[in-house]
């Protein structure tokens, strides 16, 4: 009977995913069109080179080998994947940004069932947003996530402009000792503050790569931070960096690159114009802390393109809908540490802790009885939520299934991004304008997986 009905709602969720016939909702899933040849992700456990010291046992990953692939998709075209699950676990996706429908989330118990070891699940959606995003478990999403399990998405506009290169940069630490194999993947003390930090950094599995790009030439850099617990402050040394996008979407006003700190499961798209002598290089940098730290370099080569950034055209904006202030309904958000403990009876990887809440209200996020929802939406209204950090540490809150757009904060002056994940300050309240545009149950949490999974966790219904 369980197998019964996990078919049925597979099946369901496939005939559901190109959204005919649902109104505003169906906006997410595109017009009908013929499903396209799905892209099989299956899920194995393999060996990587992570560090000198030796060959890394029990990595996890899409695909036989490496680093899961980037997913490209075009912006307005139907996609396919078949997820087949190659571990011992109970697994799924998520699509971090992108909108569409509530099926397609990949939030086990609110939107889809796991999916058991050798088992499979299809995915079909039409990403309506061009932009960089990523795609990673919603279940055991701390060994997962921590093991390898994060991908980069590249939804492609035709319209872009043209760069003279473009490399996507996977940034993500791995928590492994000495020998190279990996150790505990958190710490408790370190879970109820800012979380555990990994020992080992990449880019693209690699510490510190060199690529190639094109002497006095614009490169597109795609970063997407997939790490479970570290914020960076970027810096790009060598070279002038422009910030073009954010979190998938074009920024209101591009600016230069000084200082940018962003968190887990944040993107950013940089312009970066290439040094005009051969064999200049840039660096990417980390600067947060003490200790500056090169993610990844790049060498220019070949004769001087000579480009100039503001001959670049601007990015298209993407069909989010705007908030309307005035009739907008307020939600209050407060995220605060909390000492009570909740029961977890999840199959997804229970840390066996609760140190963080919403509204006052600790969950995990995928347990079988979700709370009650933080507040439930009407379909094509407008809300604000008014969000307030009284903890003493920064989180990286991120919705599911729609985008917001930044509105303002109290500690200080924002631009009108629009995103998906805000990086939140020790005591600040911000606010996020939104259109309730998608049906079904979003989940928000904390992107430090750590604060999601001991409590930093709550969902909105649109109905
Ligand atoms: Cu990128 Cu709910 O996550
Ligand atoms: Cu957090």
């Amino acid at each position: 009977p369980i197998l019964t009905r996990r078919n049925l709602l597979q099946a369901s969720a496939v005939a559901g995913a190109y959204g005919v016939g649902l109104g505003i909702a169906g906006r997410f899933g595109g017009k009908a069109m013929a499903a396209p040849e799905p892209q099989v992700l299956k899920t194995a456990k393999i060996q990587a080179n992570l560090m000198d010291a030796g060959v890394t046992k029990d990595v996890l990953t899409y695909g036989d080998a490496g680093m899961p692939p980037v997913v490209r998709m075009k912006k307005g075209e139907p996609f396919a994947a078949r997820l087949i699950n190659g571990m011992d676990d109970p697994t799924t996706i998520h699509w971090h940004g992108i909108r569409l429908p509530n099926k397609m989330d990949g939030v086990p118990f609110l939107t889809q069932p796991y999916v058991y070891a050798g088992d499979h699940f299809d995915y079909a959606f039409t990403p309506p947003d061009a932009g960089t995003f990523w795609y990673h478990p919603h279940c055991n999403t701390l060994i997962q996530m921590g093991h390898g399990m994060t991908g980069i998405i590249v939804v492609e506009n035709p319209k872009d402009p043209a760069f003279d290169s473009e490399i996507v940069l996977n940034l993500r630490d791995w928590r492994l000792g000495g020998d190279g194999q990996f150790i505990a993947p958190f710490r408790p003390r370190d879970s109820a503050k800012s979380g555990t930090y990994g020992t080992v950094r990449t880019a693209n599995w690699q510490q510190q790569p060199q690529y190639e790009a094109p002497s006095g030439g614009l490169v597109r850099l795609r970063l997407a931070i997939t790490d479970v617990t570290r914020i960076y402050s970027f810096r790009v040394d060598g070279a002038e960096a422009t910030v073009i996008a954010i979190d998938g979407n074009p920024v209101p006003q591009r600016f230069t690159l000084d200082l940018l700190q962003l968190g887990p499961g944040q993107r950013l798209e940089l312009a970066v114009r290439m040094p005009d002598d051969e064999g200049a290089i840039v660096k990417l940098e980390d600067i947060r802390g003490t200790d500056p730290k090169v993610l990844a370099t790049l060498r220019s080569v070949g004769s001087s393109l000579k480009r100039d950034v503001r001959d670049l055209p601007s990015l298209e904006d993407n069909p989010v809908a705007k908030a309307d202030i005035r009739a907008a309904e307020h939600i209050p958000l407060i995220l605060s540490a909390t000492a009570e403990n909740t029961a977890d009876n999840s199959i997804c990887g229970s840390l066996g802790y609760s140190f963080w809440a919403v509204n006052k209200v600790p969950w995990p996020g995928d347990t079988p009885d979700p709370t009650a929802p933080l507040a439930e939406l009407k379909l094509g209204r407008s809300y604000i939520i008014d969000m307030e950090n009284v903890t003493p540490h920064t989180h990286p809150i991120h919705l599911h299934g729609m985008s917001f757009t930044v509105l303002s904060s109290s500690t200080r002056q924002v631009q009108p991004f629009v995103s998906d994940t805000y990086l939140i300050q020790p005591d600040e309240k911000v606010q996020l304008g939104f259109v309730a545009d998608n049906l079904g149950d979003w989940v928000l949490h904390c992107h430090i997986i750590e604060h999601q999974k001991t409590g930093m966790t709550s969902y909105v219904r649109v109905t």
